[in-house]
Parts: C-alpha cells; structure tokens; sequence
C-alpha cells in the first residue's frame, strides 16, 4: 500500500508545510500578548527551556510515529500502543474542533481583506472605519460571517484536494516566504510610529506590563509555566495529529532531530517577530488617542481585529495598503495551519480506501470532511463570540465560566484545553514506559542520533515531559473552568499518576 501514500516532494517542501502548520493565529495574537502579560523576558526564558525540553522531544516523536507507521494518527497509534490507542482518536477529534473556529478566524482575514481593500479603492470617507464598529457589526452579522468561513473552507479544501505535494507543499512554498516578507514590511511600519518604544518595553523589559500599567498583577511561576506550555504546544501543533501526519509522508532519509530543530526555531522566530509587527503598533495607536495602558487590547480577538484596525484607519491615506497587507499574512498563517489540521482529519480515511485498494479517493474524502467541518463552523460563525447567542445563554446560566462564554471557547476548551495537554502527556508515557524510548530513537536513527541526544531524549520523554504536561493541563483547566485553583492541580497530577502506572506496569507491546 506504500506504494500510493503520499509523500513530499522534497525535505525543503516539508518544513516549509511544517513551519506553515505551526505558523498561525496562534503566533500572532497569543503570543506577544502572554508574552507580556506573562513578564516579557521571564516568559520568553521558559517558553523557550520548554520549546526544547518538551516541544522538541514530542516534535521528534511524533514525527518518529508518523514516518514509521506511514499512517494517520488513529492507525498510527494502534500500531505501536496496546493500552493508549485511543489517544490517536484524541488526535483526529482535536482538529477536527479547532477547525470550527479556526475556518471563522480565517473567515474574518477575508472580510478584513475586503475592507481595507474597498478603503483603498473608494479613499477616505466613504467607509466608516472604527475598528470596534467594524468588528461590532461584523459580529452581528451572522449571515456574513457563515458566507466567509465557508469560502475560507472552500479555499483550504481545494489546496488539500491538490495533495500533500501538490497542494499542500505547493502552497507552502510560497505563502511562507511571502509571509515573512509580509511581515517584515509591517515591522518596520510598526515600529517607527510614535511611542513604539513602550509597545518593546511591554514585551521584552521584565516588570514592565505591570509597572507602566499594561496589567495589573504579573502571573507568578506556576501559571507562567502552565501559559507557556499552553501556548508553545498550541503554536507548534503539537499533540493534535497534524506533526505526526505530516511526518508519515516524510522520506526515510531525511533527519527527524535537525528538522525539528529548525521548525521550532523558526516558529518562535516569527512568532517573536509578530510581536513586535503587532504590539507596538497597537500600543502606539493607543497612547496617541489617550488611552491609558490598561485601556489599550492586546489580547485575543479584539487585538486583531479592533485595535489593529484602528492602527490602520489612522494611518492617513496608506493605512489601508498596511490593513490589506497585514490582513493578507494573517490570512496566509491561518490557511497554511488550516490545512494542516484538515489533512490530519482527511489522512485517516484516505489511508482506510488505500488499505482496501482503492487509490484516489482524496477529492470525496476531502469534500466529506470540508462539508463536516462546515456545519459545525456554522455555529461558531452565527454566535458572533457570543454576541447573538452563546452556550451560557442557550442554557440559562447566568455566572458564566470562560468555557460557555461563546462556542469558540467552548470547542478551543475541548481541543486545545484538555485534548492537547493529555494526548502529549500520554503520548510521552506511551514511549517512556509501555513502549520504550527505542521505538523513536530507532527511527530517528536514520539520521542517527549522538550518545548525547539519546540520552537526552529518554530523560525528557520518561519524565520532565510528562511532568510539564501536568502543569499545562492543570493550567488549561484554571484557565477555562474557573473556581479552585488546588482542585484542578489535584486532578491534573492524580491523571499524570494514573497514566502513569498503567503504562508501567504489565507486558511491554510487541515493537511495531
Ligand atoms: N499552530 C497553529 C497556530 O499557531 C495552530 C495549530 C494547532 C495548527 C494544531 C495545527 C495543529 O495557530
């Protein structure tokens, strides 16, 4: 059946798919934000000790996984666990939910697009132009919102019917160096605009978003950790089958420790460079309208698509050139993650036709999948964030945690909140203790790793791993349920030891 999967057309071609996988929304306003609000420079040291002791180490296993098994997550994981196979269903589910909200994310670039395109064409006054109007009636509008997440969808799905080399890599190839150059044109525009200074201060001074005002109290260790890990995993597309698909069309040849070494760095790279494309111009805008600090959003939704748009409404009569510019490289993140995570869900039922002979059946497959994920983005798309209606509302509760306050909250709750910290944590446990460590080295070792990076490897993935994750889950949890910090800890560490000694104990699988 080899002989039919797909496979990249050049190692170059992968991590630039790869690199776009990770690349996205998540970079661009998760980032600099918890960055900031985090302690700059504190969080920027424990992202990256954890991009290297966890992100790495999972980034290498699950590549090692996919280029193995050369099949999709559920059948992946079938093949090297007895007791954690369903933790490949957790891996195909997760996307499936993040895709909900994420095709409406990339349906809002599109309408962002369209604007500031219509501003260019029309010149100055014949569009009002607030970003919080703009965003207010947008939302308000559900009809709009379903009619872009669908032509968003539609977009991703003709890329992913093209196939993993002609589509996906294709499309990578060039989306991410125009991304980059995209990015640095809005850099450089950004940071000479009046006070940008303090927007570099937020993010990289220590003590300094709380000092200045920014926010009120800084985070202490613990949740900085639990952020960190949050965001790190979350930005490269770790746990949520897409590195492990990805790598299962990846040539024996090809060495899984320098590739994975590159796609983290280069995902923290732009990640850090959007940073400083995004935050200091938004502070800039914010200071010259008198603003206090506190006052200015610069987080989630409302950064990208209220702040940053009155950044570009009051930029005279180039502002909307940078809108459709900065629009367009959101556009191009979103798309290449997307597609990523559509793959993951598509691959498993590609690869069920292929093992019982039938070869080409991407472009039904795909479509069946588009039409899936369509219908549970319609919702996401019609509750406008929970202006028109929310799962709170529809329930009738009034006290409302973060996890019913809209249905993207509600479905990132389940894929990125509990999914993704749980699949890593028992995917880690799987290797270390049921399986062993083997399993990857043996397939990394096509690219044969030094002494020193196997032992590395086994310290990481038998223990410091795990352990993170529990954090990153109890953090998670805080985050989206509320209420007793202690109880959630207690039920992240009390999983951990669970997992744990049923991976210890008892018969060792058979290697795959
Ligand atoms: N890494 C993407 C981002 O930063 C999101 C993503 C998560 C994509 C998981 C694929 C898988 O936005």
């Amino acid at each position: 059946m080899d002989n039919n999967r797909s496979s990249w057309g050049s190692n170059l071609g992968f991590l630039l798919a790869a690199i776009g996988s990770a690349v996205g929304l998540g970079n661009i306003w998760g980032f600099p934000y918890k960055m900031g609000k985090s302690g700059g420079f504190t969080f920027l040291i424990v992202y990256l000790l954890l991009a290297i002791f966890v992100g790495m180490i999972i980034m290498v296993s699950e590549l090692a996984v996919g280029r193995k098994t050369k099949l999709s997550p559920i059948d992946a994981y079938q093949k090297v666990s007895k007791k954690f196979a369903w933790i490949g269903w957790l891996a195909t589910i997760a996307p499936f939910l993040i895709m909900s909200f994420y095709t409406v994310l990339g349906g809002y670039c599109l309408q962002y697009i369209a604007l500031n395109m219509t501003k260019l064409s029309f010149g100055n006054d014949s569009v009002a132009m607030g970003g919080g109007d703009v965003f207010g009636a947008m939302l308000t509008t559900p009809i709009g919102c379903v009619v872009f997440t669908t032509l968003f969808i539609i977009i991703c799905m003709v890329i992913v019917q093209g196939g993993v080399s002609g589509g996906i890599e294709k499309f990578n190839k060039v989306g991410m160096p125009a991304l980059f150059v995209m990015l640095l044109i809005i850099i450089v525009r950004s940071l000479t605009l009046p006070n940008a200074a303090e927007g570099l201060k937020f993010m990289f001074v220590p003590g300094y978003a709380v000092k200045a005002g920014f926010i009120e109290k800084a985070p202490d260790l613990i949740t900085v950790l639990g952020t960190a890990g949050g965001q790190m995993f979350f930005s490269l597309s770790l746990a949520m089958g897409a590195i492990l698909t990805y790598g299962s069309y990846l040539s024996k040849e090809e060495n899984l420790v320098k590739n994975s070494v590159i796609i983290v760095a280069a995902d923290t790279l732009i990640a850090l460079m959007a940073g400083i494309a995004v935050i200091p111009a938004a502070v800039s805008y914010g200071l010259n309208q008198g603003m206090a600090p506190g006052e200015i959003t610069l987080r989630g939704p409302g950064l990208l698509f209220i702040t940053l748009q009155d950044v570009f409404s009051n930029m005279g009569k180039l502002g909307p050139l940078f809108g459709v510019i900065f629009y367009v490289l959101v556009l191009i993140a979103a798309i290449s993650s997307a597609i990523s995570l559509m793959e993951t869900i598509a691959a498993h039922w590609i690869d069920k036709d292929l093992e019982k002979g039938e070869t080409d059946t991407r472009q039904r497959n795909v479509l069946i999948v588009s039409l899936l994920i369509l219908l549970e983005a319609v919702v996401v798309a019609a509750d406008g964030l929970g202006s028109n209606f929310s799962p709170a509302s529809l329930l009738g509760i009034k006290t409302v945690p973060t996890f019913l306050d809209c249905f993207l909250d509600f479905m990132d709750c389940w894929s990125e909140g509990i999914a993704m910290p749980l699949g890593a944590m028992i995917m880690a446990l799987m290797i270390g203790w049921e399986n062993t460590p083997d399993l990857v080295l043996d397939e990394v070792a096509h690219g044969d790793p030094s002494q020193g990076f196997k032992a590395f490897y086994r310290l990481c993935v038998k223990f410091i791993v795990p352990i993170v994750m529990a954090f990153v889950l109890a953090g998670q949890m805080i985050d989206f349920f509320g209420g007793n910090q202690i109880i959630w800890y207690v039920v992240a560490f009390a999983l951990l030891v669970i997992f744990w000694i049923v991976a210890a104990v008892g018969k060792k699988p058979e290697q795959a």
